[in-house]
């Protein structure tokens, strides 16, 4: 089956970075939020990034009125029925993400297939959720979205060879470079970064050094472009306490858990660079 028409469920930073390299790269997409409001908010994420881009010269402007025509909106998911491959980007919590899953499943034509872009969920129980486990695979990017080169394919037992290959060819063409991993939590980046940053914020918490000193260092030391402070800011402080807990619960060991100071930090909606304060303060910029 060629994949066409693109649907991405949950146009927040990733959703949104998705749906503009993928309208960018030629397919048709559809993006869908869960009210006008956030649709709206994710839409204009989109347009703004591309007219960022035309104006360094990465993109011209005819580029780009193609790009946004071949885009649309929604608030229903109804409106997925005729998506080749949807991709779901909706928040890190399980049973939200089965909800989405179990919906669109009805929706979709029975050779449509469906990926998620989950940081560190069990792709094959999200496809246990849904009639085609052998149509379900995860398509992973890192953030933001139209910079970096990478997307991690995970394919589960359940993961046919075609829909692998269809997964794998469609971040190809988006000119990306795939790593293929199984489905295990965190799948490879994660597993590696989360525990790192979770480790700074220990650091932190322990009074090692100042944040700024934890990620100076990691920059000038490591050759790091953020240091994991900041780029804790830069994720968000709620993802990387969900796939904190989640990583805690799936291993039971200690260096995976969410430090105290991270909860406290999302529980007083310091969620970094998105509510404009997590570990630095962003409500100037
Ligand atoms: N969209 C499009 N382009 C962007 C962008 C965005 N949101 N942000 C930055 N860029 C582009 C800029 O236009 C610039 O391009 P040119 O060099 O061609 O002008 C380039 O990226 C560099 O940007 P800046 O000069 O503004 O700033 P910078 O040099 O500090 O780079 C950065 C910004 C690319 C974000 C860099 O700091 C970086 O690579 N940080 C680390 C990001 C990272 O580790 N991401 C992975 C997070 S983990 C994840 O996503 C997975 C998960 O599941 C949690």
């Amino acid at each position: 089956m060629e994949i066409k028409k693109i649907g991405i469920c949950g146009c927040g930073q990733m959703g949104a970075g998705i749906a503009e390299v993928a309208s960018k790269t030629g397919f048709d997409v559809i993006v869908s939020e869960v009210n006008d409001q956030l649709l709206q908010k994710g839409l204009a994420r989109i347009q703004n990034s591309m007219a960022k881009a035309v104006e360094k010269g990465k993109l011209d402007e005819a580029s780009m009125k193609a790009a946004l025509a071949r885009l649309t909106g929604t608030t229903k998911l109804a409106d997925f029925a005729d998506c080749d491959l949807v991709v779901e980007a909706v928040v890190e919590i399980l049973d939200e993400k089965i909800k989405v899953h179990s919906e669109l499943d009805k929706i979709l034509k029975k050779e449509a297939i469906l990926a998620s872009n989950t940081s560190s969920l069990s792709i094959t129980e999200l496809g246990a959720a849904t009639g085609r486990p052998d149509r379900f695979c995860g398509l992973h990017f890192f953030n933001p979205v139209p910079v970096m080169r990478l997307v991690e394919v995970v394919r589960t037992v359940a993961t046919s060879e075609s829909t692998f290959a269809a997964a794998k060819g469609f971040a190809e063409k988006l000119g990306k470079v795939v790593v293929t991993c199984g489905d295990s939590p965190g799948f490879v980046v994660n597993r590696l970064l989360v525990p790192y940053l979770l480790d700074a914020i220990r650091a932190l918490e322990a009074g090692v050094a100042s944040k700024e000193d934890i990620d100076n260092g990691m920059k000038l030391g490591c050759g790091h472009p953020m240091g994991p402070l900041e780029l804790t800011d830069f994720i968000g402080l709620d993802t990387i306490y969900y796939i904190g807990e989640i990583f805690f619960n799936e291993f039971k060991d200690h260096h995976y858990a969410s430090p105290p100071l991270l909860k406290a930090m999302v529980k007083a909606g310091y969620l970094g660079r998105k509510t404009g304060r997590g570990f630095y303060d962003y409500s100037k910029k």
